[in-house]
């Protein structure tokens, strides 16, 4: 299977950003752990940053006929984008929304997603084990 590994704005900075909240892993180190662990699930991965909504957009239709599944973690914009939400409609993917830090248990204004109602589930508050997780939710979709 090919999963399309989107990370959203700001976590370009991982590792120097609230590392107390977001932990000290970097966005490359992340990605090779991400890397790793869907070549020991014989998954296909290619993991894309931006801070912009539009290339967000833009690489989700660029790989629409590549992946199978979608793994995005759309950062502040899962608390205010309607249009990454109706791109993820639009392709028709088996997508699910990850987080480092549990949306939840903070501000009140993070506890609402966008994105939720077209995501298989989110998977939350785990740091770099909330993608990780993701992965493995999908691999065992391609076992069913
Ligand atoms: C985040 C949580 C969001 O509320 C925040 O805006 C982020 C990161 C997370 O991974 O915990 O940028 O998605």
């Amino acid at each position: 299977m090919n999963v399309l590994v989107l990370h959203g704005p700001n976590l370009n900075l991982l590792g120097e950003r609230e590392p107390s909240i977001y932990g000290t892993l970097t966005l490359t180190e992340l990605d090779t752990k991400i890397r790793s662990r869907a070549m020991e699930l014989g998954l296909q991965v290619r993991c894309f940053q931006s801070n912009h909504e539009g290339a967000l957009i833009d690489e989700l239709h660029t790989a629409r006929k590549w992946m199978d599944a979608l793994v995005i973690n759309a950062g502040a914009y899962t608390h205010t984008s309607y249009a990454i939400r109706d791109a993820i409609a639009a392709v028709g993917v088996q997508a699910w929304e990850v987080h480092l830090s549990d949306i939840l248990a903070r501000e009140p204004w993070r506890r609402e997603s966008r994105i939720a109602d077209v995501c298989v589930e989110q998977i939350m508050g785990k740091g770099a084990g909330s993608y990780l997780e993701a992965l493995e939710r999908i691999a065992a979709t391609q076992e069913e």
